[in-house]
């Protein structure tokens, strides 16, 4: 069995139902049901004995300690986090709370338990902290990528948050010898996103006719890996990583944010032509404070050691995604209730 923290989130639900229909081994699937987790993506598990979930949060201590003695995973792999930027510029707390603390619990525990095994179950034993590019700051149009030797320089709450979090995992294994395994990844899409995020976000509001909201002027370049790809290559780390090691996971797809918005809006004209043309809702509103320029992956180190490398191309992925959001307007309708409302004022009403 391993053990996923945050599994009813956006990559951690894509991650739990890949890891099922791929390798097929056991899953207990440890979730807070924060407004950004939700059951409805692991529906189609609801009959699978292969799928544990537990509702809890990973700052519960006594109760991770017990459902680490009682499950004895072979591994953990630790996607729970508060992961929104804006939402972490709103409101720094619970991403201190979660992301440093919730990581230094999760850590404690895996060590105690990790302490207590033998043998083979001891050697195998890991622990994969899934992070992101963003601990590595901004760079100009002209800089190289990000590796996995580029010196730290988070700018948000939120990346800072991550950063602790990733050197706590660096400490436990230089200082404990925990078995760890840290992966940095840049943005994903697909499936399953919590329409908060400039993709679901877009599609969600080009399809109720409402403004694209555009940040500053547009040009902030982001790199796109498709969900499914970033769960192949934690497979590959948790498979083949040299322990204590840091993996960078990118897709190869840097685009800057209205050349994204664009793409959606084009392929919504052929997917649903009504409203079309959609790039007529693109608005520009105030900007992100403290916005990061451009981040980009230097991957090299996954794919020569562990020979990965990102299957989807951008503008497949892109299309499989507004596809999908389409086929699950229930899906959508669900996920954005009062609260999301709530949200979108919060962010977006002082933008105008
Ligand atoms: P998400 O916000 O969609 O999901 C996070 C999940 O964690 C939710 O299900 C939530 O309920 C759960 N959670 C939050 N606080 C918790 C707590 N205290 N205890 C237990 N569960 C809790 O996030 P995501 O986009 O799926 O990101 C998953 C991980 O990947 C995060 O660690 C994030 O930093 C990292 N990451 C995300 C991206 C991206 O583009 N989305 C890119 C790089 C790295
Ligand atoms: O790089 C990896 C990170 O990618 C992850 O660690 C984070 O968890 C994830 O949220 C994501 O962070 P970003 O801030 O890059 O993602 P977001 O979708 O919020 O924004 C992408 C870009 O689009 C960014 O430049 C801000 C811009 N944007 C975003 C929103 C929500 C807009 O222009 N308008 C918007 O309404």
């Amino acid at each position: 069995m391993i053990l996923v923290t945050g599994g009813a989130g956006f990559i951690g639900s894509n991650f739990v139902l890949d890891w099922i229909k791929t390798v097929g081994t056991p899953v207990l699937n440890i979730d807070a049901l924060t407004y950004a987790g939700n059951v409805a993506n692991l529906a189609s598990l609801k009959n699978d004995a292969r799928h544990h979930f537990e509702r809890c949060d990973i700052l519960d201590r006594p109760a991770m300690a017990a459902l680490l003695k009682t499950h004895h995973p072979r591994a953990i792999i630790h996607f729970a986090a508060e992961s929104h930027v804006d939402r972490s510029i709103h409101g720094p707390g619970a991403f201190v709370q979660t992301n440093v603390v919730g990581t230094f619990n999760l850590l404690e525990e895996a060590r105690a338990y990790w302490n207590d095994l033998t043998g083979d179950e001891k050697k195998n034993f890991r622990f994969l902290h899934v992070s992101t590019d963003e601990v590595y700051g901004s760079l100009s149009p002209t800089d190289p990528a990000f590796s996995e030797t580029t010196p730290y320089a988070p700018n948000s709450p939120y990346s800072a948050s991550k950063a602790a979090s990733d050197h706590l995992v660096r400490a436990y294994h230089h200082t404990y010898g925990l078995p760890t395994l840290t992966t940095n990844c840049s943005n994903n899409y697909g499936p399953l996103q919590f329409p908060e995020k400039l993709i679901p976000l877009v599609i969600h509001n080009a399809l109720q006719a409402k403004a694209l909201p555009i940040y500053g002027d547009g040009k902030n370049i982001r790199d796109w890996l498709y969900v499914g790809d970033h769960c192949s290559g934690i497979r590959a780390v948790l498979e083949k990583g040299r322990l204590g090691e840091t993996y960078n996971i990118g897709g190869n797809s840097e685009k800057n944010n209205l050349e994204v918005v664009k793409a959606i809006c084009a392929i919504l004209d052929t997917h649903h032509p009504q409203g079309a043309p959609h790039e007529k809702l693109i608005t520009f509103v105030k900007d992100r404070p403290g916005h990061d320029q451009r981040y980009a992956i230097d991957a090299r180190k996954i794919s020569q050691e562990l020979q990965w490398s990102p299957q989807e191309k951008f503008e497949t992925g892109l299309a499989k995604t507004v596809t999908w959001y389409l086929d699950h307007s229930d899906w959508v309708k669900g996920v954005t209730s009062g609260a999301y409302r709530q949200w979108l004022d919060v962010n977006y009403d002082d933008r105008q």
